[in-house]
């Protein structure tokens, strides 16, 4: 069995911050959030993995490498343009072979792993596994229609009118059925080959699709508020270790990672917080569920429940919350008078100003 991994795409709902990189590098717990899901693969007992990779394929494969890393052979997929789950199938066509793959969103998150659902497709040899998890609003997600016995009967590109509050869930596995379907679909009204019409497409053909409603969590980290609850839901679990340099005025409180060549000093830290390596924190407060990536500054500030892409500076700044602050990024106050606000923000940029 392989893998076939979807790192390329367009990333608009997480502009700006995807202007410059790709969506599957941000990091969660300073790890990228495509890493999770590479070791998650490993951890299912697959080695060769094809990557698809779009306009941001030189920043995914100067972070993966040959997968030597994570124990996997690499294989790096271009796609011209980002033209839909199923046209990622068929450009790895001839990668895939005739083999059994497990279908990976890069930008998503499960906890637990996938050994299990690798474990069940492997026994049960249907043509298409989908995992299937219930949402609040279905109308957001591709949505499944199960039988009494659980096997899809119908899927629907986020319906108007759901029919059920069962959600896809971005792994999939496939037997090479589904080539025959990815060939012979038309593009959807928003121009891309959907996914959903090739499983539809093999259930209208007598395939047996099965489905696994999970009960573990899962998300989607293509937009800022999934991206900072994965965050959380990390951090939650990291172990606490000081290998930085902590100084007597400051305060470390619950579970606070301070990396080697990192530096805090006069500063209050409760967490879960981790500061990645050559940053420094200074006369500051780091509250839960914040993630200060590598050689980071924060000044005279305090930050909560936000994630400091490498290399950002925040200095004298008072509050920050629920933010998302993007490489070499700077926020400084504004000189008081004139009562002004002065910004150079990028195309896309979300930004919050208090009155
Ligand atoms: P999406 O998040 O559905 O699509 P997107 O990246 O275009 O994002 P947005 O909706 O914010 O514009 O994609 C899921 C994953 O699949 C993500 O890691 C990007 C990847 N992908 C491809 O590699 N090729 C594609 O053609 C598409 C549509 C997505």
């Amino acid at each position: 069995m392989k893998a076939l991994v979807l790192a390329g795409g367009a990333g608009s709902r997480l502009r700006p911050i995807t202007h410059t990189s790709a969506k599957q590098l941000v990091p969660v717990a300073n790890k990228p959030v495509l890493f999770y899901g590479l070791e998650a693969i490993r951890e299912a007992g697959i080695r060769e993995v094809g990557i698809v990779v779009g306009d941001t394929a030189r920043e995914i494969e100067d972070a993966v490498g040959d997968g030597s890393a994570f124990g996997l052979e690499v294989t790096y997929l271009p796609q011209d343009a980002p033209r839909g789950l199923a046209h990622a199938v068929l450009i790895a066509r001839e990668y895939l072979g005739d083999d059994d793959f497990v279908m990976y969103l890069g930008d998503n998150f499960v906890v637990g792993g996938i050994g299990d659902l690798v474990a069940r497709f492997r026994a049960e040899r249907p043509e298409a596994q989908i995992m299937l998890t219930r949402v609040s609003d279905p109308r957001a997600f591709g949505v499944a229609e199960l039988d009494g016995g659980g096997r899809v009967v119908g899927l629907e590109e986020k319906p108007e009118r759901p029919k059920s509050d069962l959600a896809l869930v971005g792994v999939y596995l496939f037997g090479p059925a589904v080539h025959e379907a990815v060939a012979r679909l038309k593009p959807s009204w928003r121009d891309e080959l959907e996914i959903t019409d090739a499983i539809q497409w093999l259930i209208d053909h007598g395939r047996r699709v099965e489905s696994t409603v999970i009960t573990g969590y899962w998300k989607d980290t293509g937009n800022v508020t999934d991206m900072l609850e994965v965050n959380r839901l990390v951090l939650e679990g990291v172990e606490p270790s000081v290998r930085g340099e902590v100084d007597e005025a400051s305060e470390l409180i619950g579970r606070v990672v301070v990396e080697a060549g990192a530096s805090v000093a006069g500063s209050r830290i409760v967490g879960p917080v981790i500061v990645g390596a050559g940053s420094r924190v200074r006369d500051s407060y780091l509250g839960p569920f914040t993630s200060i990536d590598r050689d980071c500054s924060v000044i005279d500030s305090e930050i909560e429940y936000s994630i400091v892409l490498r290399g950002a500076s925040i200095d004298g700044v008072g509050r920050v919350e629920c933010s998302l602050i993007g490489r070499e990024a700077q926020v400084t106050p504004a000189p008081r008078v004139p009562k002004a606000h002065r910004l150079v923000l990028g195309d896309h940029s979300k930004v919050q100003i208090s009155k």
